[in-house]
């Protein structure tokens, strides 16, 4: 490691064109060296769940080339939803050797914004609605990454809530609100994970841009947290040269290959030489980016070299999968099934359909992935016949519309015809043939699955779009209602970045499970949950309502504007607001079932241990694991409940264990504390 005289004396070498090299893209995701004293570029990479594939310089087009498959993590939710601090550091430290493998420098992840909403597109990049849950996950996945001499860079500060209208609104949001929901996570993040890079965001804050804010940046960020790691710009958000000179903002990245016209590139210099911007701003930023090399090892020392494709690594994916399932029905123990079928009819597109390479900038060139359709086809073997009905299909006709991100259409497998009106006739009439195949076809058999939710296809859950609403798309309701007619005991398998309107059907449900977007293994962690190889243990990390006007953001505040959208719902988020104003979810935060029982005995606490002491006893026939979930109780004015201290155990069943619940965040005097599991 170079020391910090050393460093000051590279800077002191520099040229000012040097200098100005070093702090703007000189290609999509890096920026320039300076050979001339050993100073490498720096490389960047998308994204949360895993090494984005190689572009072609300067353009969108893929390389297409045999060595960029990667192993695809569960996504960022549904890490979330398994309340385990280890596998969070584990999924990080895939994703650091990962990247180290791919000779990545700053992997563009964790992304923590909260979950203000369930219409976000980019929910299912994020952890949760609660600040404590999303710190206390990210911190270790950030660690994880790290330990491979790789940068996590921590995402998106602040407040950056929303896709509609992204790379402008004004986010309206007081001050105290930031700091009890909105920056918690950024802050332990950055402290306590000691993460190398932050990465500004697109929208505004109150009147100015993320990525070039000089009260966020610079008041809190440079000299309240005295961080001193590097911060980079969003893709494309940087708008002002003397803004982002005079920020806490270190590097710009964008969109285009113009890269002498970005703003902190030949615009900034003209400023330097006409003497309206001060050289010593510019030190500064290329003192952070020398600091993160110096904590890489870039600039000398050993370096670790990491790998890509590992079997261990495929392990941990899907032990994150696994544990990520969510159980939120099972009347009658209907599941899990019995694994002796002689026939099963699965339907659902989403029980075929690969994720992988969807949703903006956390697509992903997967070495493989195991749909639920594979994964039940390979845990049962060839005795039992699956059989498959797609029952409805993701919009493949479209009128002249088009996809554009990141300046580039997505190569949708859609067919162009006439006009949107003859799209939708020809989509009702594909979807009505679908559903009446798969209705047919299930008179035919005892045993079905219904596998649906949602897709990465813009507008569901895809960067750049915001939902419309909760509701399933493509006519699911129609056919999960006719089938249950026909089947009532069916199992309902979903999979998406967050909640859905199950009032149609839900009455009717026996047996639901929840399974996200699980990764290159998801398909084998749905079967196995399934079937019995694993039993449940996830829970919702965020509130899943009946429709959004059951959610804070909808009922209070203001969600998915264009220009400005003002947070009113303050700091009444999630489960703060459904408490405080008496409104019961379809499935509220925390809930999670299993296939064995357990009970919640004793709770006491230990103030000198910060800890909240309870004991857990299996009540059931089947080992499994449970989360203990501790929150911490309001006073007046205050949420009802914040969640204050989690962990995660084993039992067999009989077995009885004393829990002591770390709160991390320290007890404090005169509270009162409470357990849920
Ligand atoms: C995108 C995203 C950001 C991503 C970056 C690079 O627009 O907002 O999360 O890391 O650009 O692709």
């Amino acid at each position: 490691m170079l020391t910090n005289e050393k460093i000051k004396e590279m800077i002191g070498e520099l040229t000012l064109d040097e200098k100005i090299s070093m702090i703007h893209g000189a290609a999509f995701f890096e920026t320039a060296g300076v050979p001339r004293l050993g100073i490498p570029p720096l490389v960047f990479s998308d994204g949360p769940m895993g090494v984005r594939l190689e572009f072609k310089k300067d353009s969108w087009e893929k390389k297409n080339l045999s060595d960029d498959y990667i192993t695809y993590l569960p996504c960022n939710s549904a890490l979330a939803a398994t309340f385990n601090r280890e596998l969070a550091y584990e999924t990080g430290s895939v994703l650091g050797e990962e990247a180290r493998g791919r000779g990545k420098d700053v992997i563009l992840g964790p992304g923590v914004n909260i979950k203000r909403s369930p219409l976000c597109g980019r929910n299912f990049e994020y952890f949760s609605e609660d600040p404590y849950l999303t710190k206390e996950l990210a911190v270790e996945y950030v660690k994880g990454v790290q330990q491979w001499d790789v940068a996590a860079c921590v995402k998106h500060f602040l407040a950056n809530n929303q896709e509609t209208d992204r790379l402008a609104v004004d986010t309206i949001v007081d001050e105290e609100v930031l700091r009890e929901i909105y920056m918690p996570a950024f802050y332990d993040v950055l402290k306590r994970g000691n993460c190398y890079s932050l990465m500004g965001s697109y929208n505004r804050i109150n009147g100015k841009f993320g990525s070039q804010h000089t009260h966020y940046l610079n008041e809190v960020v440079r000299d309240e947290w005295e961080y001193d790691g590097l911060i980079v710009s969003d893709w494309g958000a940087v708008h002002d040269s003397v803004e982002a000179a005079e920020s806490g903002l270190d590097v710009e990245m964008s969109v285009t290959a113009d890269y002498d016209d970005y703003f902190m590139a030949e615009p900034l210099k003209k400023l330097i030489m006409e003497g309206k911007v001060s050289e010593e701003l510019i030190d500064k930023k290329i003192e952070h980016i020398l600091i993160l090399m110096n904590r890489l090892n870039m600039l000398d020392g050993e370096r670790r070299s990491g790998t890509y494709n590992t079997e261990e690594h495929r392990k941990a994916a899907l032990k994150v999968a696994e544990e990520s399932v969510v159980l939120l029905k099972n009347d009658k123990n209907i599941l899990p099934l019995d694994k002796k079928l002689k026939k099963l009819l699965v339907i659902g597109e989403n029980a075929d359909k690969l994720h992988a390479l969807g949703g903006g900038s956390a697509e992903l060139k997967a070495l493989y992935e195991i749909s639920p359709l594979m994964g039940i086809k390979k845990l049962l073997g060839g005795n039992t016949k699956v059989e498959y009905a797609k029952g409805y299909s993701e919009d493949i006709f479209r009128g002249d519309e088009e996809d554009k991100w990141q300046e580039r259409s997505l190569d949708l497998n859609v067919e162009r015809v006439g006009s949107s009106e003859e799209a939708d006739r020809r989509m009702k009439e594909l979807r009505e043939q679908l559903r009446n195949e798969a209705l047919e076809l299930a008179k035919e058999y005892e045993n079905i699955i219904f596998v649906g939710g949602y897709d990465h296809v813009p507008g569901h859950d895809s960067e750049g779009d915001d939902k419309a609403d909760i509701k399933l798309p493509y006519d699911q309701d129609i056919l999960i209602k006719e089938l249950l007619k026909i089947r009532p005991d069916m199992p309902i398998v979903l999979t998406g970045g967050s909640d859905v309107d199950m009032r149609e059907w839900i009455d009717d449900a026996h047996a639901l499970l929840w399974g996200w977007y699980g990764g290159m293994e998801g398909g084998t962690a749905i079967a196995k949950a399934l079937f019995g190889d694993v039993n449940p243990s996830g829970r919702l990390p965020e509130t899943f309502y009946h429709d959004i006007s059951e959610c804070g953001a909808h009922a209070i505040g203001q969600y998915g504007t264009v220009g400005r959208v003002e947070y009113h719902d303050g700091i009444y988020v999630g489960y703060r607001y459904t408490d405080k104003f008496g409104v019961t979810p379809q499935f509220p935060f925390g809930y999670g079932l299993s296939y064995t029982t357990f009970e919640l005995s004793g709770g006491q606490l230990d103030t000198e241990a910060d800890a909240y002491i309870c004991t857990v006893k299996n009540t059931g026939s089947r080992a499994g694991k449970v989360s203990v979930l501790v929150y911490m109780k309001g006073k007046q004015d205050e949420p009802e409940k914040v969640l204050a201290g989690f962990d995660k155990i084993y039992l067999e069943p009989g077995e009885v264990k004393d829990v002591a619940v770390c709160i991390t965040d320290g007890m404090i005097g005169g509270r009162e504390y409470f357990a849920y599991i």
